[in-house]
């Protein structure tokens, strides 16, 4: 595999020098995606927050910082990312607000109808089985909670494309193809926003 392909791969699940390297350069890449992202859960109330994927976690501290009286757990199957959430959000640790865990989406380690708001920011691209994970992360949402995946890929654009062939087992999926596979996973409510300038898409969504 060429360095460029195992730098790139290094977005699915960071490991190793690489994966280090990855995870450090995500919180600054993806903020201002991510706070288009979070700027579509205005109205929204939350008091348990899952951050699923959460990997460098600054978007586990910004949301921590939108709902200053909520709580947060961080889920991430990279070791890299949980141990780098962890140092990122350490105050929120130490304070009781935040908890980082590793697992996989494809089987969260929680109680069912623990949360009411679930996010997933550059992640599901990554995520198996699509509408089971979605079910998954329906069955640990309270009745009448939110659900928000945002993407920097529309799954039309070119770069998108690119990197599918580039990233092994990722698929960059339309506002469509986020819809369909929500409603299939019991999901209501479904709203898609793309970017103005950019293909950047944000979903959000209702149990
Ligand atoms: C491109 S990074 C995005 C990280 C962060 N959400 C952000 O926006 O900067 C994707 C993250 O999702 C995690 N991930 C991918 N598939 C996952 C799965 N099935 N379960 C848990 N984490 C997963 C990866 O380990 C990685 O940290």
């Amino acid at each position: 595999m060429g360095l460029f392909k195992k730098v790139l791969n290094q977005t699915r699940k960071p490991e190793g020098f690489l994966g280090k390297l990855m995870v450090g350069g995500m919180n600054g890449g993806h903020a201002r995606l991510a706070d288009w992202g979070m700027s579509h859960l205005n109205g929204i109330t939350a008091s348990n927050i899952a951050e699923l994927g959460c990997g460098g976690g600054r978007n586990a501290g910004e949301l921590l910082k939108l709902y200053p009286k909520a709580k947060l757990t961080a889920l991430d199957y990279s070791a890299l990312s949980v141990e780098k959430t962890k140092a990122f959000n350490k105050t929120m640790l130490a304070a009781g607000r935040c908890e980082v865990l590793q697992g996989n989406v494809t089987s969260l380690p929680f109680e069912t109808e623990t949360f009411d708001l679930a996010t997933a920011f550059e992640t599901v691209y990554f995520w198996p089985e699509l509408e089971q994970c979605f079910a998954e992360v329906r069955r640990v949402l309270k009745p009448g909670s939110t659900f928000l995946i945002c993407n920097e890929s529309d799954g039309t654009d070119k770069t998108a494309q690119k990197y599918e062939k580039i990233i092994d087992g990722m698929k960059c999926y339309t506002a469509e193809q986020l819809t369909a596979a929500l409603q299939a996973a019991g999901f209501s409510e479904i709203k898609t926003d793309h970017h103005a300038g950019r293909p950047w898409l944000t979903v959000v969504a209702r149990k």
